[in-house]
């Protein structure tokens, strides 16, 4: 509701956008002022060029209300908006995917610098699809296949796919139970890698699922499993590239390692950070 007859509702929008930052402020909210910009695009049903060049609108804070208050109880804003960027395309995000992260970016160009032309490629824990679909998108040669334990998780991504028009095939499996008769030249995985007692943001411990994040008491379990299931999964001189935590550069690769496999890669991000790895048995 936006009137361009100035205090219609005794509010404008600039004033609402500085209330909403400090509030959004007080609550903890680390980036508070594009948040509230971000919000009050949302929810305005405008762009954010748009909020910031019409500060003078009379707006009705009642309508803005509810979401603001979601944001100070730290509900993720993709949560709300219902949508991440992520690789510069907008993916669909519920309560039952992990929000994708920038972090997740440096995997995706490590994977598109390995895989060969025409390679079958499995994205194992695909959430809402980020990775497997911009491998598939940014790479139509590839075979892409999207696996989730979560069918919640395999209905965003394959909505998330067919928005964003990319061929991809979808299966529902815990690790790989439901593709033993098949093999692939690269696995790609951004698994749960979180250990149990790890302190984290209200929007992440409150609202994302503890099936995405969680792996075992020193975060490593599902690694464990990489390591022990894939290489049956992997065709001849195939690949597994794996995003890790930001602390495990080295518990990682010791883990591989001891289960027979070479590090053949490491990628840091723009923060000197090895977030992904490649390993070949
Ligand atoms: C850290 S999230 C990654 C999501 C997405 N790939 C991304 O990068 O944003 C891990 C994903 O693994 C899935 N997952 C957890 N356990 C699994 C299992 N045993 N088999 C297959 N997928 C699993 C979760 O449902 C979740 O979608």
């Amino acid at each position: 509701m936006v009137r361009r007859t100035g205090r219609l509702f005794g509010l404008i929008l600039g004033e609402w956008l500085l209330q909403a930052e400090a509030r959004l402020a007080g609550a903890g909210v680390e980036e508070s002022r594009i948040e509230a910009r971000l919000l009050a695009a949302h929810v305005l049903g405008r762009t954010k060029a748009w909020v910031l060049s019409h500060r003078e609108e009379s707006v009705d804070p009642s309508i803005l209300e509810p979401w603001i208050a979601r944001r100070e109880r730290r509900e993720p804003l993709a949560h709300l908006t219902g949508e991440r960027e992520f690789y510069g395309r907008p993916f669909r995000v519920t309560a039952d995917t992990l929000v994708p992260r920038p972090d997740t970016e440096t995997l995706v160009e490590l994977a598109l610098e390995l895989a060969p032309r025409e390679a079958s490629i499995l994205d194992v824990g695909t959430g809402t699809g980020c990775i497997g679909i911009t491998l598939a998108l940014e790479r139509p040669d590839l075979r892409v296949t999207l696996l989730d334990v979560s069918p919640e998780a395999l209905a965003v991504a394959r909505d998330n796919a067919e928005t964003l028009k990319a061929g991809v095939k979808l299966v529902k499996s815990d690790l790989y139970a439901g593709v033993l008769d098949e093999s692939y030249d690269l696995v790609v995985s951004n698994p749960p890698y979180i250990r149990r007692q790890e302190p984290l943001m209200p929007e992440v411990v409150s609202y994302e699922p503890h099936l995405a994040l969680f792996a075992g008491e020193d975060g490593l379990d599902f690694y464990r499993r990489l390591a022990s299931e894939t290489s049956e999964r992997l065709e001849p001189d195939g690949l597994l590239s794996v995003e890790i935590g930001y602390d495990q550069a080295d518990s990682v690769p010791a883990l591989f390692l001891e289960a027979g496999w070479k590090l053949v890669e490491r990628r840091a991000d723009l923060a000197g950070i090895v977030r992904a790895l490649a390993f070949q048995q």
